[in-house]
């Protein structure tokens, strides 16, 4: 069969992403506060194998070699998180100079690497001090945040030239507030809607105080999780659905940041949930941005049905399709459709993806990880995104999710999406057949 190589552009970042609880593990050690995410792992139930991300993949102490691989594998970029109670232990106030001077020593051994630091403010483990006080229910969360980026910013600012002041607010809003399957565990949808919102004014304020406080070469961005859908059947009620799972998995964060306000579609929700907001925010949010970091890993078939009351959503399963170890669908033009649709919808002057990629059930085989899914996976969607390149959307950069096997949150270390693999009894890594190839690929700066 001939293969084709699609070509990506010369400065094309080629990255990899992984957060803070993910792998740092040392959850108490020199001067960390609490984190939610810690409370949550901790109590009993909440964590698919029990675990927890106290060791994790023990990176606090293991990231010189962590870099290693990074440099081995060839990558220029390298997407990570900082946890907010290593800085602060109780969320505001008494800094912790441990804390910053971990991640001071990370981003100078990255840099004397060639490896330029992608830093995310928050994914998603809120010191443990402010969820007493309500967390991102509250509004008072919002400053605390923007005195935390504005402390990272002083201490880092000189170096880091690309900042991402959150994941994925959708995912922290709805699993965290709404649904409970994230910290804090709350089930409450108007709780959500409100998340949803201080997110989005904790990012907006923090963008000019990441600016001001770094090299003007600096860039500041947000990451999204952004899903596709697509109608199950052919009837008005399956496109409707679709319409409306748009709304909730992406116009919802979207349109009020590149433009301005919620959808109107939205307005009666937040009514009913009672959204408290002032007339101001909705500048606020809509500060402008350098980027658009895309998480993007899901595809759904969308039909009408009772999932996500009220805006009740059936998913389906498409029986042709291989699915992840996620139960995600493998549907590598996904990406290229979704990207086609934000660009042209809210025309961002550029984009990473911050995040993509796939569990499987990898196995070591006599030191090799021969994960052949996820090979296909990569070069699947990588294929995809540089023909959206060549169609015009500004996709500057791939980050990888992830660079290792780690803790994947509810699901603890049950699900690996790494490019390295890591057995979590030695700590020992392993660089899977898919990070070989993804060191091809970034040495040839193409895919075929
Ligand atoms: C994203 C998260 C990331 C990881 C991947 C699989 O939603 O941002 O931390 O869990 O999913």
């Amino acid at each position: 069969m001939a293969t084709k190589q699609v070509k990506f552009p010369d400065d094309f970042v080629w990255g990899a992403a992984t957060a803070s609880y993910q792998i740092e593990g040392a959850w108490d050690v020199d001067g960390k506060g609490l984190s939610i995410w810690d409370t949550f792992a901790h109590a009993p139930g909440k964590i698919k194998d029990g675990s927890t991300g106290d060791i994790a993949c023990n990176h606090y102490f293991k990231w010189r070699e962590d870099v290693s691989l990074m440099k081995k594998i060839g990558l220029h970029g390298y997407r990570f998180s900082i946890a907010w109670a290593r800085i602060l232990p109780d969320g505001l106030g008494k800094v912790n100079q441990d804390g910053l001077d971990f991640y001071d020593r990370l981003v100078d051994w990255l840099l004397d690497h060639d490896i330029d630091p992608y830093v995310t403010l928050y994914h998603w483990d809120l010191p443990q001090a402010l969820q007493d006080k309500g967390g991102w229910v509250n509004r008072d969360t919002v400053q605390a945040f923007v005195d935390y980026a504005g402390i990272i910013a002083d201490r880092l600012g000189d170096r880091v030239r690309h900042w991402i002041t959150l994941n994925e607010p959708w995912v922290a809003a709805v699993l965290g507030y709404g649904l409970g399957e994230h910290a804090p565990g709350h089930k409450n949808l108007g709780e959500a809607i409100q998340v949803g919102h201080n997110l989005l004014l904790a990012h907006g304020l923090a963008v000019p105080v990441l600016r001001e406080r770094s090299e003007p070469e600096a860039e500041v961005g947000i990451s999204l999780s952004l899903s596709l859908g697509t109608p199950a059947d052919d009837s008005s009620a399956a496109r409707e659905a679709t319409n409306r799972h748009d709304l909730f998995m992406n116009r919802w964060f979207l349109h009020p940041l590149f433009k301005g306000s919620y959808p109107e579609e939205m307005e009666p929700i937040l009514g009913m949930m009672q959204l408290k907001r002032e007339p101001e925010d909705a500048a606020v949010i809509a500060a402008p941005i350098d980027f658009l970091g895309v998480n993007y890993y899901i595809r759904h078939l969308v039909k009408d049905g009772d999932e996500f009351p009220p805006v009740n959503l059936q998913f389906v399963k498409n029986p042709e399709a291989k699915y992840t170890d996620m139960d995600w669908e493998v549907y590598p033009q996904g990406i290229r459709e979704l990207l086609l649709e934000v660009s042209k919808e809210y025309k961002p002057t550029k984009i990473y993806i911050t995040e993509n990629g796939a569990a499987f059930a990898d196995t070591l085989e006599e030191d090799r990880v021969h994960d052949t899914e996820r090979v296909e996976y990569l070069r699947g969607y990588l294929a995809e995104v540089g023909k959206v390149i060549e169609q015009g959307v500004p996709v500057k950069g791939y980050f990888y999710w992830s660079l290792m096997d780690n803790f994947e949150w509810a699901w603890g270390y049950t699900k690996r999406f790494g490019l390295v693999y890591v057995d979590y009894d030695t700590q020992k890594r392993i660089v899977k057949d898919s990070g070989l190839l993804y060191k091809e690929i970034i040495a040839l700066n193409s895919v075929e």
